[in-house]
Order: C-alpha cells, then sequence, then structure tokens
C-alpha cells in the first residue's frame, strides 16, 4: 500500500511508540489522526506533523465512534490504524502477606491493552470496509502492539501479560475474519523501547536494561518500531502475522 495522502489512525500517539508512528506516517505523507487520553501533549504532536488530535479513550465506544467521526470528515475514512495506546501496572497474582492480586486493576489493563484495541479496530475497520478497494485490492491495514510479556511476562506482569497475549491471541482470526475486505492485520511485539516510561528510570537502570539485549545491546528506538509499522502498511504480503522487535531479547522472571 502506498501511504503518501493516505488518511491513517495512531491510537496513543501522544507519547513514545505511538508518537513515532505518527511523526513516521506524517513524514511518508499519511494525513494523521492521533488518538489518544493526553490533552497536554496530544495537540502538540499533531500541530507539529500537520495532523489532527482527538482526545479519545480507546475502551468507549462512544469516545471512538465520534473521533472516528470527527476524522473522517477532516481526512476521509482512515486505511491506516495503529494501535499504539496502552498501560502498564506492576501486580503479583499473590502479593505480600498473601494479599491476591486486585481485580479492578486487573480489568482495568486487560480493558485498555485488549479491549480497547479490539474497540478502535471494529469501529475502524468497519468504516474502512465500505471504501473502495485500491489498485492492489487493499481496503486498508492495522498495525497493533502487544510486547515480548506476551510470551514471557515477568514477576508482576500477569495482568499485563494477558492483556498482550490477547492481542497475539486475535491477529490471526482478525486477519481471517476481515480477509474478504481486503484488510490486513499484523502485530509487533516490541522489547525495550526508550519512550517516556523508560526515560523516568534512572540512568544506571536503563543502561543495565539496555545490557540485556543480546545485539544491538541497547534500549530500541521508538522510530525503529515506526519504520517496522510503516513497513506492515506497504508490504502487502504482511498479514495474520506477530512480529517480534526485540534484538534477541528473551525476559527472565525478573
Ligand atoms: N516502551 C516499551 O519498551 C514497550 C515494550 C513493549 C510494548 N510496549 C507497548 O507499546 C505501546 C506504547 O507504549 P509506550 O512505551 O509508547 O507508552 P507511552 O506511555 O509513552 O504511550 C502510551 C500512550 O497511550 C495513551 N493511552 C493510555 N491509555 C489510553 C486510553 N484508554 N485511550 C487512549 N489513549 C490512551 C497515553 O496517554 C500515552 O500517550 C503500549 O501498548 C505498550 O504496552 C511498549
Amino acid at each position: 500500500m502506498d501511504i503518501q495522502g493516505l488518511s491513517a489512525i495512531v491510537t496513543g500517539g501522544a507519547s513514545g511508540l505511538g508518537e513515532a508512528t505518527a511523526r513516521r506516517l506524517a513524514k511518508s505523507g499519511a494525513r494523521v489522526t492521533i488518538f489518544d487520553m493526553n490533552a497536554e501533549r496530544g495537540p502538540k504532536v499533531a500541530a507539529d506533523i500537520g495532523g489532527h488530535f482527538e482526545n479519545v479513550d480507546v475502551s468507549s465506544a462512544d469516545s471512538v465512534n465520534d473521533a472516528l467521526e470527527a476524522s473522517a470528515a477532516l481526512h476521509g475514512d482512515a486505511r491506516i490504524l495503529v494501535n499504539c495506546a496502552g498501560i502498564a501496572i506492576g501486580e503479583k497474582t499473590v502479593g505480600r502477606d498473601n494479599v491476591p492480586h486486585d481485580l479492578d486493576r486487573f480489568k482495568k489493563v486487560v480493558e485498555v491493552n485488549l479491549i480497547g484495541s479490539f474497540n478502535v479496530i471494529r469501529l475502524a475497520t468497519a468504516r474502512m470496509a465500505a471504501l473502495d478497494p485500491l489498485d492492489t485490492k487493499e481496503r486498508g491495514v492495522v498495525v497493533n502492539t502487544a510486547s515480548v510479556a506476551a510470551m514471557e511476562g515477568q514477576i508482576g506482569q500477569v495482568a499485563y501479560s494477558a492483556s498482550k497475549g490477547g492481542i497475539v491471541g486475535m491477529t490471526v482470526p482478525i486477519a481471517r475474519d476481515l480477509s474478504g475486505l481486503g484488510i490486513r492485520v499484523c502485530t509487533i511485539a516490541p522489547g525495550l523501547f526508550l519512550t517516556p516510561m523508560m526515560e523516568g528510570l534512572p540512568e544506571e537502570v536503563q543502561q543495565s536494561l539496555g545490557a540485556s539485549v543480546p545485539f544491538p545491546s541497547r534500549l530500541g528506538d521508538p522510530d525503529e518500531y515506526a519504520r517496522l509499522a510503516r513497513h506492515i502498511c506497504e508490504n502487502a504480503m504482511l498479514n495474520g502475522e506477530v512480529i517480534r522487535l526485540d534484538g534477541a531479547i528473551r525476559m527472565a522472571p525478573r
């Protein structure tokens, strides 16, 4: 798919991997709308890339529907959706003094990461389905963000890993569901990337996390994620696949 001039939605585009993707897609000629809850950074990034910002909670049907309507009015219905919005917590199944994992916190992570991704996919692709196919016969493409924690969740990552495992698990059935419509779906499973989340850690912790990556022994640059997301958009043969982007790291239990 030639992304020049196409309408694209990037959830979580106010920060980190989503921001890098919004910038990269805009540089490649896409008309980008950022869907994010960060109403401070989102509009700034959007202004910087000549794009548009919508204040969206990805886990709310109404919020996503309203934002799809508004972005379609400006840019046309999106042919590209990149799902980067996500949250992480650390909590063990059974914690100190035998206290069980808080169920509402578990539900919240699944609600934002897994249900939120699916919510935007179902609503955005229903609109994509009504677009004319391109000369490649494609109508659109979806890129999701899982994590290596879907495969090797660490101690305290049960909620996060469950949410990301769900994203891995739904990649093939969604690709199959949408194949008749010419809409592709892939998932990127990043390892350790230098986003605001990591930038908050002390320098020596960042160094030691980077050193734990076999090669290259450093944290990933968000633009490396963004370039893979762009490649997935461009390469019509990529579909139904989960791609690790992790410098060969395999996370240890802690
Ligand atoms: N940074 C890493 O090393 C890494 C590794 C593996 C996976 N990931 C995944 O990549 C994605 C992006 O991570 P990041 O490091 O860029 O994080 P980040 O915190 O920098 O960005 C996440 C963005 O999502 C937005 N967001 C959160 N909840 C939302 C909601 N309900 N609705 C709309 N927007 C919401 C936040 O406002 C934020 O702008 C996440 O799904 C994360 O789990 C990150």
